[in-house]
């Protein structure tokens, strides 16, 4: 009975991971981001902030703040739309702007070591696969490419971080856990309201309410494509 369980558990875990990321290359190249120019945009807000990894310790001491937690990583957030594809925008019955976003956006939450190399911690990608479904998935630099990863749960990690400042750090952690990005994205999206179900559920700055996208990334986007990235409808 309590194997049984166990499997069910299993399988359920699988289909639910099946279906965050189902959609999504199982692999990118090394020079996937520099390939394909993301646009860097600004957040707009000071909090809620996304977590780095789950029970950080520095040489044996737990790191909580995020300012702390900065000395050790970085990060960056982009987003890219395939080629002469823009974002549609309306407004919906009480005036709030809301985008639909084509199929095959990507948006990335890339995070780094602070070591000389930037060496990548990992990548978090969200895409729009299909009409009404961002899938959600974390990418680990793994022999000479990006992976996409499927672990249960919390995945812990042990290494040692040459720190540009030249001292060495030991770093314990746990990769925060592929099920909960889509939940956490339906509490802190800034625009809860563009999203029609959970499923549908994506950016939580790559939104009409970050004026940041709005005026910075699309002057970016122009200047790079040549044409506007929103179309008014
Ligand atoms: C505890 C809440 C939380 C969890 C869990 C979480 N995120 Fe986020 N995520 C955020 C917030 C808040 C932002 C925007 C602020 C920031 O960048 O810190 C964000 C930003 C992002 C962005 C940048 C684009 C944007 O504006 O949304 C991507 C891509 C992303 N997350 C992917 C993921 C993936 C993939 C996972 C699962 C492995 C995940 N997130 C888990 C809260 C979360």
């Amino acid at each position: 009975m309590r194997l049984l369980a166990i499997l069910c558990f299993a399988l359920f875990s699988q289909l639910v991971e099946a279906q965050i990321s189902e959609g999504m290359s199982k692999t990118l190249p090394a020079d996937h981001l520099e390939k394909n120019h993301y646009l860097e945009f600004e957040n707009f807000r000071d909090s809620p902030r996304a977590p780095i990894a789950a029970a950080i310790k520095i040489d044996g001491q737990p790191v909580r703040s995020i300012q702390e937690i900065f000395r050790y990583f970085s990060e960056i957030v982009g987003a890219w739309l395939p080629e002469g594809k823009t974002i549609k925008s309306k407004t919906d019955s009480e005036g709030r702007e809301v985008w639909n976003y084509p199929i095959g956006t990507r948006v990335i939450h890339f995070l780094t070591l602070n070591d000389k190399e930037k060496t990548p911690f990992e990548l978090r990608m969200m895409e729009r696969v299909e009409e009404g479904r961002w899938a959600f998935g974390v990418y680990h630099l793994k022999e000479g490419e990006y992976k996409l990863q499927n672990y249960n749960g919390l995945l812990q990690k042990e290494f040692e971080l040459n720190h540009e400042n030249g001292k060495v750090y030991n770093v314990s952690l746990k990769h925060i856990p592929l099920q909960v990005c889509q939940n956490c994205h339906s509490n802190t999206t800034s625009a809860p309201y563009q999203y029609s179900s959970r499923q549908d559920v994506g950016p939580c700055e790559f939104t009409p309410a970050n004026p940041k996208v709005k005026n910075d990334w699309v002057k970016k986007f122009l200047d790079e494509r040549g044409y506007h990235p929103i179309q008014k409808l």
